[in-house]
C-alpha cells in the first residue's frame, strides 16, 4: 500500500505480498447493561465497518454521585453475547486499574462553555469526565503499526445524549481526533419512553408518569412540521401537570451549539431544524429526551 513502511517502520522490499486493503473500523463506547438503544448503535457500526469493536466501561470519571455509580447495573456477560450475536467483533471490557493505572488522570479533557448548561448545570464535571474517556477510547481503538491505520474510523453516539454528541463533535473538532463520529437516532419503547438503562428504576406508576416528556417533545413536534409557532410553553405546563414529573428544563435550541433559539418561536412560524430538549426526575430517576425538529 502506499503507506507501507511509514507506520511500521518496516519498508516494503516488494517480497512481500501487497497487503490487503485496509480495512475500516468501527467504534461503540458504551457503560453496558446494553438495551435495545445501544443495539441499534452496534447493528449501525457491523452494517458500515469491516471491524467493529464496543466498549463496556463504567467510567467513574464521568459520575458525580458515589450511590449513582454503585448502583448503576453491570450486565457484563449478557452484553457480551448480545454484541457477539450482533457481528461485533470484539468486546473491550477494562477494570478501572486498567483504564486508569495508577489513579484518576491528573489530565483530564475539559468540555468548556457546552458543558455548562442543561444536563452540566446540574452534573458538574460530567462532560468533562465523558470526554476524558472518550479520548482515552478513541486513542486505545485504534490499531498498532502492524495492521496500521483504518481506511476509515469511525464513532458512534446516540441522539438520546443530545448534549454528550454535540460536545463529542467538538472534541473531535477543536483537537483534530481523526474520527468521523455518527449520530444514531434515539430507540424508544413502544410507549413513547425513549430507552435508557436507567428505566428499571421507575415503578409501573413512575414509569406511566414519564410518558409525559414524550408527549410534550410530540406537541411541539407537531408545531414544527406544520410551520406552526412552537410554544414551548404548552408543553411546559403540560409537565408541570403531571403528579410525580418535578421538570428540571425543557427548551428548543440549536442542535450544535445547545443555545436556545434566536428566533422568538413563541409567535414567528417555525421553519428550518432545531432541537427539543427537555430533562425531569420522576421519582428518584433522572430522566432526559430530546427531538429533532424539521418544518417540512
Ligand atoms: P451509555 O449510557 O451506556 O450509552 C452508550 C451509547 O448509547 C451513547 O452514545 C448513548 O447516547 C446511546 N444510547 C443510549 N440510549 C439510547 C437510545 N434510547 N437510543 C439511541 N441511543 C442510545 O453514554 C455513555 O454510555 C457514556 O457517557 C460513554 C459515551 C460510553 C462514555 O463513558
Amino acid at each position: 500500500g502506499e503507506h507501507a513502511g511509514r507506520r511500521g517502520g518496516v519498508p516494503s522490499l516488494g517480497l512481500v505480498d501487497p497487503p490487503a486493503p485496509r480495512a475500516s473500523l468501527g467504534l461503540v463506547p458504551t457503560m453496558g447493561a446494553l438495551h435495545d438503544g445501544h443495539r441499534r448503535l452496534a447493528e449501525a457500526a457491523v452494517a458500515a465497518n469491516d471491524v467493529v469493536v464496543a466498549s463496556i466501561f463504567v467510567n467513574p470519571l464521568q459520575f458525580g454521585d458515589p450511590k449513582d455509580l454503585e448502583r448503576y447495573p453491570r450486565t457484563l456477560d449478557a452484553d457480551a453475547s448480545l454484541l457477539d450475536e450482533i457481528g461485533v467483533d470484539l468486546v473491550f471490557a477494562p477494570s478501572v486499574e486498567e483504564m486508569y493505572p495508577g489513579g484518576d488522570p491528573l489530565v483530564r479533557v475539559t468540555a468548556g462553555p457546552l458543558a455548562e448548561k442543561w444536563e452540566g448545570a446540574s452534573r458538574p464535571g460530567h462532560f468533562d469526565g465523558v470526554l476524558t474517556v472518550v479520548a482515552k477510547l478513541f486513542h486505545l481503538a485504534l490499531p498498532g503499526p502492524v495492521a496500521g491505520q483504518p481506511a476509515a474510523f469511525r464513532a458512534y453516539f446516540g441522539q438520546k445524549d443530545a448534549q454528550q454528541l454535540a460536545i463529542v463533535r467538538r472534541m473531535v473538532k477543536d483537537l483534530d481526533f481523526p474520527v468521523d463520529v455518527v449520530g444514531v437516532p434515539i430507540v424508544r419503547a413502544e410507549d413513547g419512553l425513549a430507552l435508557s438503562s436507567r428505566n428499571q428504576f421507575l415503578s409501573d406508576e413512575e414509569r406511566r408518569a414519564a410518558l409525559v416528556l414524550s408527549r410534550a417533545l410530540r406537541l411541539v413536534d407537531a408545531r414544527a412540521t406544520a410551520h406552526e409557532p412552537l410554544e414551548p410553553d404548552d408543553a411546559v405546563a403540560l409537565i408541570e401537570s403531571q403528579p410525580g414529573v418535578e421538570l428540571d428544563y425543557f427548551d428548543v435550541v440549536d442542535p450544535d451549539t445547545l443555545e436556545p433559539l434566536a428566533f422568538n418561536c413563541r409567535e414567528a412560524p417555525f421553519t428550518g431544524e432545531a432541537l427539543a430538549i427537555v430533562a425531569a426526575r420522576v421519582g428518584d430517576v433522572r430522566l432526559i429526551d430530546n427531538m429533532p425538529l424539521k418544518a417540512s
